[in-house]
């Protein structure tokens, strides 16, 4: 197992968001888990969005928030669990759910307030993503995870941002 490395990014948009979740998405593999905690508004459903263009979802108006229901499935390169716990207080709630199949199963799970999930839930292969507001349309992200992923994700941000310029 890699080395697990920790990087923050800036975004000063959705947009900037949303590019980030896409170059993330284009390099993970099935049995991944990705979780997201941060405060209400702070990006975690705009990231999801990204991340599931980057796993090659045709329709990204499909991702809503699936606050009501837990979960929702959506069929890309390998399927996306997205999974959102905000409103479950008492994790008790979550046994018999099933919910465990989905965590390293043979998709990629996002999970939104993931930090309320016990580590005993989680594979040894997941990203942690901590989003925090810094100012109007200014997010930090905070990515952690396997080394390979998190600086080959750094390195072409890097390179996507000398094309801007
Ligand atoms: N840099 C940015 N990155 C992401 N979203 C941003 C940014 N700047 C402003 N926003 C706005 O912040 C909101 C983020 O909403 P989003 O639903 O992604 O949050 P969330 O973390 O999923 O919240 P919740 O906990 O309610 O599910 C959107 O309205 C988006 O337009
Ligand atoms: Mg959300």
């Amino acid at each position: 197992m890699s080395e697990f490395v920790t990087k923050k990014i800036l975004s000063s948009s959705p947009e900037e968001t949303l590019r980030i979740g896409k170059e993330l998405g284009r390099g993970l593999e099935p049995g991944m888990v990705v979780l997201l905690s941060g405060e209400l508004g702070s990006g975690k459903t705009v990231f999801t969005k990204g991340l599931a263009q980057g796993l090659g979802i045709a329709d990204p108006d499909l991702i809503t928030s699936p606050s009501f229901i837990i979960m929702n499935i959506y069929p890309a390169r390998v399927p996306i669990y997205h999974i959102d716990l905000y409103r479950i207080d008492d994790l008790r709630g979550l046994e018999n759910t099933g919910l465990e199949e989905y965590l390293g199963g043979d998709g990629i799970a996002v999970v939104e307030w993931g930090e309320k999930l016990p580590r005993s839930y989680l594979p040894e292969s997941r990203i942690e993503i901590v989003f925090e507001m810094t100012g109007a349309e200014e997010r930090s992200i905070r990515i952690s995870g396997p080394e390979e992923i998190i600086l080959n994700l750094a390195q072409t941000r890097k390179k996507s941002c000398h094309c801007e310029e």
